[in-house]
């Protein structure tokens, strides 16, 4: 693929446990920044629906709340990537990297990140979210005891893939409400744009 310039077209890797409210705040970045908004959960689905071959096993991982193998994980995305390339003002990859690894393989294959929002919430808020999503949702994930998978998978991998970007982290409390949150992340995003 053709190398993504990011100092033009930012990639913002979008982290917090699940339920953290990534895809909301996702919502109103492309409302106000017209970025491109890549969720993995969003892709994984998208292709289980497909009933494609590699969607296959894809229902029975995503149930119990593990993580899809990174090949097909990281092969989804960039084809995303590839193909919104020559319009997109900026990356909003959500839900990507929940491992160490996903993270390395990301920028060796796609592009360094340029800033990563994580959105910090206590266990007990994001199972009370995910919960209260649940009658609405339509998402077979979204059970209690699945909603315990997910967030052991979760706690089991965040604080390594976190510790490995001191730099370019960016914390913000996601207890708050949905618009304060969105103030403090446009601290953030303002900046890159207004290069
Ligand atoms: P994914 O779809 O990414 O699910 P998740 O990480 O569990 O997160 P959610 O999408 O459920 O929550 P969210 O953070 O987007 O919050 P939302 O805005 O919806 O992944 C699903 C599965 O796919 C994984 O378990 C895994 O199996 C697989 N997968 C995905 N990525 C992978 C990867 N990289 N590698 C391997 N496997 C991967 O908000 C949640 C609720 O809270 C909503 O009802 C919302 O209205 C409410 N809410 C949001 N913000 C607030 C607020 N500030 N105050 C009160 N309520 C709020
Ligand atoms: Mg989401």
């Amino acid at each position: 693929m053709a190398p993504i310039d990011t100092s033009k077209t930012p990639i913002v890797w979008v982290l917090g446990g699940p339920g953290s409210g990534k895809g909301t705040q996702c919502e109103k970045i492309i409302a106000k920044y017209g970025f491109t908004h890549l969720s993995t959960g969003d892709l994984l689905r998208a292709e289980v629906k497909s009933g494609s071959e590699r969607a296959k096993c894809l229902t029975t991982i995503m149930e119990r709340g593990d993580l899809v193998p990174n090949d097909i994980v990281l092969d989804l995305l960039r084809e995303a990537i590839v193909a919104a390339a020559a319009d997109a003002k900026g990356f909003l990859i959500d839900g990507y990297p929940r491992e160490k690894s996903q993270g390395i393989a990301f920028e060796k294959a796609i592009a360094p990140v340029t800033v990563i929002i994580y959105f910090e919430a206590s266990p007990e808020t994001l199972t009370q979210r995910l919960l209260g999503r649940a009658a609405s949702s339509g998402r077979a994930d979204d059970n209690a005891d699945t909603i315990k998978l997910r967030l052991k998978t979760f706690l089991d991998n965040n604080d390594m893939v976190l510790a490995q970007y001191p730099d370019k982290l960016k914390r913000i409390n996601a207890e708050d409400s949905v618009e304060n949150i969105f103030g403090q992340v446009q601290q953030i995003l303002d900046p890159l744009v207004a290069k």
